[in-house]
C-alpha cells in the first residue's frame, strides 16, 4: 500500500462557523493505480487531494506513505517528504511566470540539492517527454494552455515522485488541448505511475482504473469497494449508474475485473 487515510476530518474554521470538509475519510490507494475522484462542486475533491498530498494539516485521523505513519511530521519534514514524494498538478498550472520552461521544471530539483548541470539535463529530457524539447526558453505567458500544463506535469515528474495528485488538470483547457493532456496521463499510468486525479468530467474519468466519488466531504463510492453502506442515496445510485453505462471493459466493479 502506497498511501493510506485513515478516518481522517478536515475542519475549515472561519470565524465563529466550523465547516467540516472532510469526515472520516479512509481509502489505500496501492502503487500503480491510477483513481479518479469526482462529485459535485463543494463535496470536498480539492480538500481531499491537499490533504492526501499533505500540502494541508488536518484534525483528526492519520495518513501513511510508503507504510510510514507521516501525520505527526514537522513543516520541514513535510516539505522535504513532498519535494521527494509528491507531485502534484493544478487546474491553474501554477508556474512561474518570467522563468524559463527549463527553470520551472528544474525547480523542484534545486530544493532536492541536484547540481545545476544535472538540473538542465533531467528538465530538458522531461520537457522532450512531453513533447517540448522545442520550447525550453519559452516562458508561460509564451506558451499555450495545453503546453503550460505539459510543463507543470514536466515539473511535477522530475523527481521521481512515489505518487501524482491532479486537481482538474484538465479544466482550463480547450478540448483538443484537454485530448492532449488526458492522452498523456494515461501513458504515464501505462508506465506505472501511480496518479490520483480530480475530474468533474465523466470522459476524463474514464482512463483511471478506480472512480471514487464525494459528497458532503464523505466518501460515498469507491469503484473498489462500492457502497459506504450508511451513506446510499437514490441520488449517489442514479449517479454511479451514469458513470457506469460509460465504463469501457475491462471494469473495475466491486474489486472484481469484470466486462472483459
Ligand atoms: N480555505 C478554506 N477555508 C474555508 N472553507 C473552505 C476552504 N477551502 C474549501 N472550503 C470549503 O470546504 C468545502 C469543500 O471544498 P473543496 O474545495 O474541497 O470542494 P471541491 O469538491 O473541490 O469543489 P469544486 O468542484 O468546486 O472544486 C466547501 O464547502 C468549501 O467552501
Ligand atoms: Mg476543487
Amino acid at each position: 500500500m502506497l498511501l493510506a487515510l485513515k478516518n481522517v476530518s478536515k475542519i475549515y474554521k472561519l470565524g465563529e462557523q466550523e465547516i467540516r470538509a472532510l469526515n472520516e475519510v479512509t481509502i489505500n490507494v496501492d502503487e500503480g493505480e491510477f483513481v479518479a475522484v469526482m462529485g459535485p462542486s463543494g463535496s470536498g475533491k480539492s480538500t481531499f487531494l491537499q490533504v492526501a498530498s499533505l500540502l494541508s494539516s488536518t484534525e483528526k485521523g492519520d495518513i501513511f506513505l510508503k507504510g510510514r505513519n507521516v501525520t505527526k511530521y514537522s513543516e520541514v519534514e513535510l516539505a522535504h517528504l513532498r519535494n521527494r514524494e509528491i507531485g502534484f498538478i493544478f487546474q491553474q498550472f501554477n508556474l512561474l511566470a518570467r522563468t524559463s520552461a527549463l527553470e520551472n521544471v528544474a525547480l523542484p530539483m534545486v530544493y532536492a540539492g541536484v547540481g545545476a548541470a544535472e538540473r538542465r539535463a533531467r528538465a530538458a529530457a522531461m520537457l522532450e517527454k512531453v513533447g517540448l524539447l522545442d520550447r525550453l526558453g519559452n516562458t508561460p505567458a509564451q506558451l499555450s494552455g495545453g503546453q503550460q500544463q505539459r510543463v507543470a506535469i514536466a515539473r511535477a515528474l522530475v523527481n521521481e515522485p512515489a505518487i501524482i495528485f491532479a486537481d482538474e488538470p484538465t479544466g482550463n483547457l480547450d478540448s483538443k488541448s484537454g485530448e492532449d493532456i488526458k492522452n498523456l496521463l494515461k501513458e504515464l499510468h501505462q508506465e506505472g505511475k501511480t496518479i490520483v486525479m480530480v475530474t468533474h468530467e465523466a470522459e476524463i474519468a474514464q482512463i483511471a482504473k478506480r472512480i471514487i466519488l464525494f459528497h458532503d466531504g464523505e466518501l460515498i463510492y469507491d469503484e473498489k469497494f462500492g457502497y459506504n453502506k450508511s451513506l446510499k442515496s437514490q441520488k449517489t445510485i442514479e449517479y454511479v449508474d451514469m458513470l457506469k453505462k460509460k465504463r469501457k471493459p475491462p471494469r473495475l466493479i466491486f474489486g472484481k475485473v469484470t466486462g472483459k
